[in-house]
């Protein structure tokens, strides 16, 4: 008694996540029992269909282990020079425990001048030369440090002892046996060729036995975590690209507003020929006629979204896009007859944006804001009005350009920049370590309301017109949220 998609979708309305709502269906099985594996793109499967955003506010080292140890995805940020994203892939590809500390490195002579020295991480290493790469001499914390910040020591000065080291390789449960077997508190996690990776402690296995039990992991072929990386669409990307096949990238992402330009087709073909293996993932697109453009050229993938981002100002300043909830809708519909999967870009604050994005066809969700308050994001918390937050910008925001993500939203060199998006802070959320898994909880309810247990059910069920839905009214929208009451603890896990 409800609509279908198609009659839904083609009257002219532009609708997003939460102009729509599902009618329930059958359930037969239970939520444990959906299935939420999919594919990042062609060659790629995840077992939970969570990417994260190539936005440097976002997705680095830690995002990318933590990402691929819960099963999902990330995409490195290439708002950065090329060795530096290159140096990511590859450190995130060298590690096979969930978290990553990022510790900086010091020589015994240099001094600490702010706690930014320290980046994200409590512990920072002393090695000879202060390079990873040479003889570690010790360690300095960022607690000892701030202790003594009146003063103007020398990092000798706070050193502490040299921890006792793990092999990069040794996975989860090897390293947390070898700390509680020595009874240490921290050790360095060391590559074949000597060189420190991180550092470990036993507080961070205790952390991480708190969590949800983590999924099935993804490992590329290589096996190691999959990681993917950004590109743009300018003549110099293509050293980019050759720098991320060298660190191991596993999937590329062409990181475009706009992916309907000569400029992608361009780099698109330029990838698949000089790397016929690696799998390309196009867009950004709202549209078929945009998504059989990038089809044609050999795509992996394709991104679909256009404005629909927290941070995004891209359809108040340009008056292009399109309602997330349409444009995945019609994509997918698109692309999934060619066996593309889908990525719905943009636009998810709920578990239940998920819901929609997947059931309306997309194999995976990539997010931003979602996850920028994580501790896998980079940055530092700070204090605003009493709340730890983190910032978070849109990569046309005209911070973010003023170190090259510009290519994204001008495709070209223009001299004068107009932002297409924002600065701004989340909220603490904590770990994705621990609230993905309840978020892919709440997914695998939805879908059990549908009486999908699996996407390609949830797809199936869409394209033959079982599953049904329906616009909300504004009213309607209200009722559906709290409402009518004074106060009420926001809390879901
Ligand atoms: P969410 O809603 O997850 O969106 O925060 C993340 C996605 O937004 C896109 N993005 C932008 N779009 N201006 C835009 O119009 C920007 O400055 C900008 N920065 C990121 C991008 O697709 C990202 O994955």
């Amino acid at each position: 008694d409800g609509f279908t998609a198609s009659r839904l979708f083609s009257q002219g309305f532009s609708y997003t996540y939460d102009d729509v709502i599902f009618l329930p269906h059958y359930i037969d099985f239970p939520a444990d029992a959906v299935d939420l594996s999919t594919r990042l793109s062609r060659n790629h499967p995840l077992s939970i269909p969570c990417v994260a955003s190539p936005m440097d506010t976002v997705s680095e080292t830690s995002m990318a282990v933590a990402m691929a140890s819960l099963g999902g995805a990330a995409i490195i940020h290439c708002n950065t020079i090329p060795a530096r994203q290159a140096a990511i892939v590859r450190s995130a590809k060298s590690r096979c425990i969930p978290f990553a500390s990022d510790p900086s490195f010091f020589a015994p002579s240099d001094f600490v001048s702010s706690a930014a020295d320290f980046g994200s991480a409590s512990f920072a290493i002393v090695t000879e030369s202060g390079s990873s790469k040479s003889k570690p001499v010790g360690l300095i914390s960022r607690s000892d440090w701030e202790a003594l910040a009146d003063e103007d020591y020398p990092v000798s000065k706070y050193m502490r002892q040299t921890p006792a080291s793990i092999p990069s390789n040794y996975d989860f449960e090897q390293v947390a046996a070898f700390l509680a077997g020595e009874g240490l508190k921290m050790a360095s996690l060391v590559g074949v060729d000597g060189e420190i990776i991180d550092l470990v402690s036993a507080e961070d296995v205790v952390r991480i036995r708190s969590f949800p039990k983590l999924g099935v992991p993804s490992l590329s072929p290589d096996g190691k975590f999959l990681v993917g990386a950004a590109i743009g669409t300018r003549e110099e990307d293509k050293e980019r690209l050759t720098h991320l096949v060298k660190a191991g990238v596993d999937v590329v992402v062409v990181d475009s507003s706009q992916g309907n330009s000569k400029y992608q087709m361009d780099m698109i073909k330029h990838a698949k020929n000089t790397y016929p293996s690696l799998d390309i993932i196009g867009g950004n697109v709202v549209t078929m006629a945009q998504a059989q453009n990038l089809i044609k050229v050999g795509v992996d993938g394709i991104r679909v979204g256009m404005g629909s981002g927290s941070i995004c100002t891209t359809q108040e300043v340009c008056a292009v896009g399109r309602g997330q909830a349409t444009a995945v809708y019609k994509v997918s519909s698109f692309a999934n007859d060619y066996d593309v999967p889908v990525i719905a870009d943009g636009g998810i604050s709920y578990s239940g944006h998920i819901v929609k994005a997947l059931v309306l066809g997309a194999s995976t969700v990539m997010m931003g804001s979602f996850l920028a308050g994580s501790h896998e994001a980079p940055g530092i918390y700070e204090y605003q009005d009493g709340r730890l937050v983190k910032k978070y910008r849109g990569m046309g925001s005209l911070e973010a350009m003023t170190k090259g993500s510009d290519a994204r939203y001008l495709g070209d060199t223009l001299k004068l920049k107009v932002a297409q998006g924002v600065v701004a802070t989340v909220a603490d959320k904590g770990s994705i370590l621990k609230f993905i898994p309840y978020t892919m909880q709440a997914v695998k309810q939805g879908l059990q309301d549908l009486g999908a247990s699996s996407l390609p059910i949830a797809h199936d069920l869409l394209r033959t017109d079982v599953l049904q839905l329906e616009v909300r009214t504004g009213a309607a929208q209200v009722e559906g949220g709290v409402h009518g009451l004074s106060s009420y603890e926001k809390k879901a896990f």
